[in-house]
């Protein structure tokens, strides 16, 4: 029987580990929408390569990302490498044509990536990959014509990208054939550097700025111990950045509630030790993380297995995007043959 559900489609780049921030602000959401939906999640290899990189750490990052998000609760019939999809890269291309270059140039995102490309590489090197890493992303969307996408606002405006080329690509066909997909804006937690709560956890900013997911108990204690909280002259009873992301932080793990909600009682009485509140943070995050580290373990115990498995969903989910890739040859007027 045909699959009647509305499809999801997200995607996370191989670039390093999983830190809090992507767990709270991405991956705990895509685990609730494999209740409702029927899901596809692609660690994304290709868009890796756009921006300089170490050719011999790839194949195992992408490897390792695709391992904990599992061990995270992803379901393996869920996932997908995208380079074990050419079809991605060959939708990619024909999307080239039906947008123009001024879209690609007016995206901020390469905007900002082309800087920071120009910093890491040894010759002020841009690939054109990075210009066009909106349509391989829109080609991931549309090959399996998914309804929605839960991104974070700073891919709106590739998906704004991704709708004008559907609908270019409709108009010019004759033919309403994608549906064009939505972004899905879920309140997620978004988790801020502990070391510097005025901007969010991520690996650019370096080691203090983020907790890996999977990182000893002890270093997770101690960079919780070692958060910031306020600079002193805050006495306006307000809460600052720091605590608040602390106690954002035992919420969006679901451990150590009754904690939290008598920290939040000794804050509204103005009898809050941060003391304390470090010490509930860090065993909240010690017993989330700790499930995941045992997934994880059980999985490096046999990763023969589950690379079998994401082989499997892989092929599985590519014969979606296999009939994607003929109908839209046929329309544009490709050649179709079977040899
Ligand atoms: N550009 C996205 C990011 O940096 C990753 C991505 C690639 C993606 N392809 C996608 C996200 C398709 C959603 C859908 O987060």
């Amino acid at each position: 029987m045909e699959d009647q559900r509305k499809s999801v489609l997200s995607c996370i780049q191989p670039t390093g580990l999983m830190h809090l921030g992507n767990y709270f602000g991405a991956v705990q959401n895509w685990v609730k929408l494999q209740e409702e939906y029927r899901c596809f999640y692609g660690v994304v290899d290709y868009h890796a390569m756009t921006m300089p990189y170490d050719i011999k750490k790839l194949r195992n990052k992408t490897w390792d990302l695709t391992f904990d998000l599992v061990a995270c609760g992803i379901k393996p019939e869920s996932l997908f490498i995208q380079s074990l999809i050419p079809e991605h890269a060959e939708l990619g291309w024909i999307f080239n044509c039906f947008c123009s270059y001024g879209q690609l140039t007016r995206m901020t995102q390469f905007k900002d990536k082309s800087r920071d490309s120009q910093l890491k590489s040894k010759d002020n090197f841009i690939s054109a990959g990075l210009l066009d890493y909106p349509v391989l992303q829109t080609a991931d969307i549309l090959i399996y014509k998914a309804d929605y996408v839960p991104v974070g606002k700073d891919q709106d405006q590739h998906l704004e990208l991704t709708r004008d080329i559907a609908q270019r690509f409709n108009s010019s066909v004759g033919k309403e054939y994608f549906v064009l997909p939505e972004g899905l804006h879920t309140e997620t937690p978004k988790i801020k550097s502990t070391a510097d709560p005025s901007r969010k956890m991520s690996k650019s900013a370096g080691e203090k700025h983020y907790i890996g997911v999977f990182s000893e108990e002890q270093r997770i204690r101690k960079q919780i111990r070692s958060a910031v909280t306020d600079t002193g002259e805050n006495t306006s009873g307000k809460m600052s950045e720091g605590v608040e992301n602390l106690f954002q932080m035992i919420k969006a793990s679901g451990k150590q509630l009754d904690s939290y909600n008598s920290l939040m009682q000794d804050f509204e009485n103005g009898g809050l030790k941060y003391s304390d509140l470090k010490e509930v943070v860090a065993d909240a995050l010690v017993e989330m993380t700790n499930e995941f580290k045992e997934k994880r373990d059980a999985i490096n115990e046999n990763k023969r297995d589950l690379k079998y498995q994401i082989k499997q969903s892989s092929e599985e989910i590519r014969k979606v995007a296999q009939d994607t890739v003929k109908e839209v040859k046929d329309l544009v007027g490709l050649l179709n043959v079977k040899f």
